[in-house]
Order: C-alpha cells, then sequence, then structure tokens
C-alpha cells in the first residue's frame, strides 16, 4: 500500500487540516507512513504567521527535493497557509514541488490523492536503505503519525478570520469568518468518537465568535451539544479572542465537568495604544475584568495566553507595562514572539522596532513569563495526574510523553517498553509528578485507565538498576 508522509507547521488550525487529509489518504487506500523516506506522496502543511515559520517551511520543502529527484513517482505537495499566499511564484521558488493546494482546497487534494492512488498499485518503492541514504539528516515539523494520533481529534468549527489585527496574515490568506454549520461539526465528532478519538479539541482562529449559519446556536451552546455526546472523554478549544468572551461562556465553562480546564485568551501587549494600533478592539482593563469573571467560574484552572514584543512603535514603557501584566496575571503558559512584519498587513509598513531591541525584549519578557509557568508546574509535585499519551518522548524513546487535561507536557520512564508495543487500548497514564520545568513536568507512571472515568491498572515502577546507577 502506498504511503502518505504529512509534516505540519502552525497552528491547531493546521492539525486540523493535516487530520483531514490524513483521513481522506486513508480513505482512499494509502497507508500513514511515519518517515519521508517510506512514503509515495509527501505533504507539507504550511504556516505563514511568522517569517521563521515560512523559512522552515520552505527549508523543508528543498530537503525533500533529493528523494523527489531519484523518485519521479513520488508526488511533492505543499499545502496551507503558504501555498495560498506564494501560489504564483511557488513554482519558481522550489520548481520540484508537483502541487500547491491552498487552505480552500483541502477537498480538492483529497480528490486528487484519490485520483493518485491508482498509479501506486503497481509501485515499488524504491530500496528503503536507499532511501535513508539518500535523505540529509534534518529537523522536522510534526507529522502525522499512527498509532496514538486518533486519541486527540482536531475538530474545525470555523474558517478564517474578519478581526484583521493589523499584525497578522491569516484573515488575508484563509479568508473572513466562515461558520461551519452546526450539524457538520456534530457529525465529525460523531466520526471521529467512533475511530477512537477520547478528547475533541475545537478549533478555529476565534472560536468563541462562533455562530451557527445554519440555527442561532452560539459558541457555548455548541460546547453544551458536543460536552452532551455520550462517548466523549475530553473536550477543549483554541483560540478565543477576549472581545468575544462572554459572561455566558465563563457559566458554561465552570459549568461543563467534560471540558478541559485550560483557556487560552491572546492578550498580545499590556500597553493599550499597542492594543489599539494592534486593532486588538480591547483595552487592558477590559481584559483583566474577563480574566476576573473567567477566575471566579474557572477556579485553579490553567489561563495561556500569546504576546507580542516589538510591535511597531512599542516604546520601553509600552514594553514594561507588558512584563507588568504578565507579572499580575501569572499565566500558566505564554506564547511570546518578536513581531515579524508580514506582507500585505498594515503594520509592516510602520517604522520597526530595531531586531536587538525586540530581541532583547523577548529575552526579558521569557524570564518573567517563565516564573508563573514554572511555579503552576512546581505545584503539581508530589500529585498524581491523570494524563492522555502523545507517544514516546522525541528526545528520548525509553520515556512516554503525555498532556494532562490542563495541558502540560508530562514525561515518565517507559516501564512496560510500550516504545516497542504501543498500547492505544490504555491511553490515559496517572502519573506521580517528581519534578517541574520550563518545558513541563516529568515523573512516574503509576497506573493506567482505558477511560478516563475509569479505574487505573497499577504499574509497577521501573526497576532502578542500582550498579549502573
Ligand atoms: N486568533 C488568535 C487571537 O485571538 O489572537 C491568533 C492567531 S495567530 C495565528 C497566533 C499568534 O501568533 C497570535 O496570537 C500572535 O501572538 C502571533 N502572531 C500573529 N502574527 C504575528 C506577527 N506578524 N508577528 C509576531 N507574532 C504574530
Ligand atoms: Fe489574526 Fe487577530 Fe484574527 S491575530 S487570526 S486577525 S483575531
Amino acid at each position: 500500500m502506498p504511503g502518505i508522509y504529512i509534516e505540519t507547521f502552525g497552528c491547531q488550525m493546521n492539525e486540523a487540516d493535516s487530520q483531514y487529509i490524513a483521513e481522506r489518504a486513508l480513505s482512499a487506500g494509502y497507508s500513514i507512513a511515519e518517515r519521508p523516506q517510506d512514503a509515495s506522496v509527501l505533504v507539507v502543511n504550511t504556516c505563514t504567521v511568522r517569517d521563521n515559520a515560512e523559512t522552515r517551511a520552505y527549508g523543508r520543502i528543498n530537503h525533500f527535493k533529493v528523494l523527489k529527484a531519484a523518485d519521479p513517482r513520488l508526488r511533492l505537495v505543499v499545502a496551507g497557509c503558504l501555498a495560498e499566499q506564494d501560489r504564483d511564484r511557488m513554482h519558481r521558488l522550489v520548481p520540484h514541488v508537483d502541487a500547491v493546494f491552498g487552505t480552500r482546497e483541502l477537498v480538492r487534494l483529497g480528490d486528487a490523492l484519490a485520483a493518485w492512488r491508482s498509479e501506486y498499485s503497481e509501485a515499488q518503492a524504491p530500496e528503503e536503505e536507499e532511501r535513508d541514504l539518500l535523505l540529509p539528516l534534518g529537523g522536522s515539523a510534526d507529522c502525522i503519525t499512527g498509532a496514538y494520533s486518533h486519541l486527540r481529534a482536531f475538530v474545525t468549527v470555523q474558517r478564517g478570520c474578519s478581526y484583521y489585527c493589523t499584525f497578522c496574515i491569516v484573515p488575508h490568506v484563509r479568508g473572513r469568518f466562515d461558520h461551519r454549520p452546526l450539524g457538520e461539526i456534530l457529525e465529525e465528532v460523531r466520526r471521529r468518537l467512533d475511530e477512537g478519538a477520547r478528547e475533541v479539541t475545537l478549533v478555529g482562529q476565534t472560536v468563541n465568535a462562533y455562530r451557527d449559519p445554519t440555527g442561532s446556536a452560539d459558541f457555548s451552546d455548541l460546547l453544551e451539544t458536543v460536552a452532551a455526546f455520550p462517548g466523549l472523554e475530553r473536550l477543549t478549544f483554541v483560540t478565543s479572542h477576549p472581545k468575544d468572551f462572554t459572561p455566558k461562556l465563563a457559566q458554561t465553562l465552570g459549568a461543563l465537568a467534560k471540558i478541559n480546564p485550560r483557556f487560552h485568551l491572546p492578550v498580545q501587549s499590556g500597553s493599550d495604544p499597542v492594543l489599539r494600533r494592534m486593532n486588538r478592539k480591547y483595552t487592558v482593563d477590559e481584559y483583566r475584568a474577563k480574566v476576573a469573571a473567567f477566575r471566579e467560574r474557572c477556579a485553579g484552572w490553567a489561563l495561556t495566553t500569546d504576546l507580542i514584543v516589538g510591535f511597531p512603535g512599542e516604546t520601553d514603557d509600552d514594553f514594561a507595562r507588558t512584563v507588568a501584566l504578565a507579572r499580575e496575571l501569572r499565566f500558566a503558559q505564554a506564547f511570546t514572539f518578536v513581531y515579524s512584519p508580514r506582507r500585505g498587513t498594515p503594520a509592516a509598513r510602520w517604522d520597526p522596532v530595531p531586531a536587538e531591541i525586540g530581541n532583547a525584549r523577548l529575552r526579558e519578557l521569557v524570564a518573567a513569563v517563565d516564573e508563573s509557568v514554572v511555579a503552576f508546574h512546581r505545584a503539581k509535585i508530589g500529585t498524581t495526574v491523570r494524563a492522555l499519551i502523545t507517544g514516546p518522548s522525541k528526545k528520548d524513546r525509553s520515556k512516554l510523553a503525555a498532556k494532562t487535561l490542563d495541558n502540560v507536557t508530562v514525561i515518565a520512564p517507559d516501564a512496560e517498553g510500550e516504545a516497542a508495543t504501543p498500547r492505544p487500548g490504555e491511553p490515559w497514564l496517572d502519573v506521580r509528578i517528581d519534578a517541574a520545568h520550563r518545558w513541563g513536568c516529568s515523573g512516574t507512571i503509576v497506573g493506567r485507565a482505558a477511560r478516563f472515568e475509569g479505574q487505573a491498572r497499577r504499574v509497577a515502577p521501573p526497576v532502578v538498576d542500582l550498579i549502573a546507577g
């Protein structure tokens, strides 16, 4: 069976799109390859939100050139935001690419995969070793792999964004809001649960602005309806806009037991003049008030955010306010970025903050954010958390990685040799937390469960070889 290898850059929208591509490929008769050298079709699902993501995607597309040169039957496909943005010049920049599908052409990509399938039935991939030698070493983005990816379903509830923040390329490459009909969303959730999903993530650029185009349901109604699915174990969502955070949503979050206790609410800056120039549609005080309303209903939840430094015109005082806000609100996690000019957006035409100042500000902000992040992780030491497995740790395959309900990475030694024999039937790990780090927590697996609410089977702790140390 021909293999398809899918690499994903960027946000959860792209994760959701990659899952769609994988699903279409599986039903057309492909298998999911875990390595590019084992595939007949390579898909690079790209992101263009910052320059760095764009450069990395082009790096990967170039990286695959040797495989393509060695086997002309191999197809290299570029999908996602970069495909949308650079469609006209991609054939010039990377002529070895076979096909380009923009963010609104995923169905066409699925159809193309089905059409290409017959060409591969008799196809013989080059010797595996030969391909291993061909492919130069290099990093990779997240790839869709077999054993555990079905446990988490990313379900798109809305495409595009109509808010036009002055720094953001998303509305330009993905278009304005296009909310998906409620019935279609529910149908996909049902299908994913039938396929073994334990956790559903509802994704969109501003999910809390959701409006069912076929009825009157808003985002709270959507959450309630999805949470009522009998087979669903956990429900979560990204990303929300502060403007659309309502008392009704705070109440829904506090009331639905299946929703993961994690809320991502990007603030971007702690300075009103900067927020205004960013066209964020709220002030710092309004953001504070929303956080207070959220924390009242959802005590103990992880509040996470996105922050940008070095936005055009950002003064030392503006920046100091961002650092102060991060200290005040004590985020459980914050994704911090230096502003990256994006062609065609208003802010790209404004006077830039020098790169060295932007980079120094980023370092200072990261240090401030780290304090609350590590404190959040440290509070877990000594407790036992139930976390959904993601697979062997990428850095050390003798360990397993999992995510807690509040989205903290936990790593623990693989006492039962799972890296060799995956056990997705028991995907919930009970992990005793022994240590806290910037990136998450490490601990010891003490139990495993088939269901989130289920009884755990006890797992014997790994045997420590005292002689070897
Ligand atoms: N919809 C989300 C929201 O409510 O703000 C944002 C989606 S955006 C794809 C993810 C994050 O990337 C943003 O929150 C912002 O912090 C960051 N980002 C977007 N454009 C950027 C740019 N030009 N430079 C630096 N960071 C950027
Ligand atoms: Fe981008 Fe702002 Fe929408 S960050 S995705 S334009 S809310």
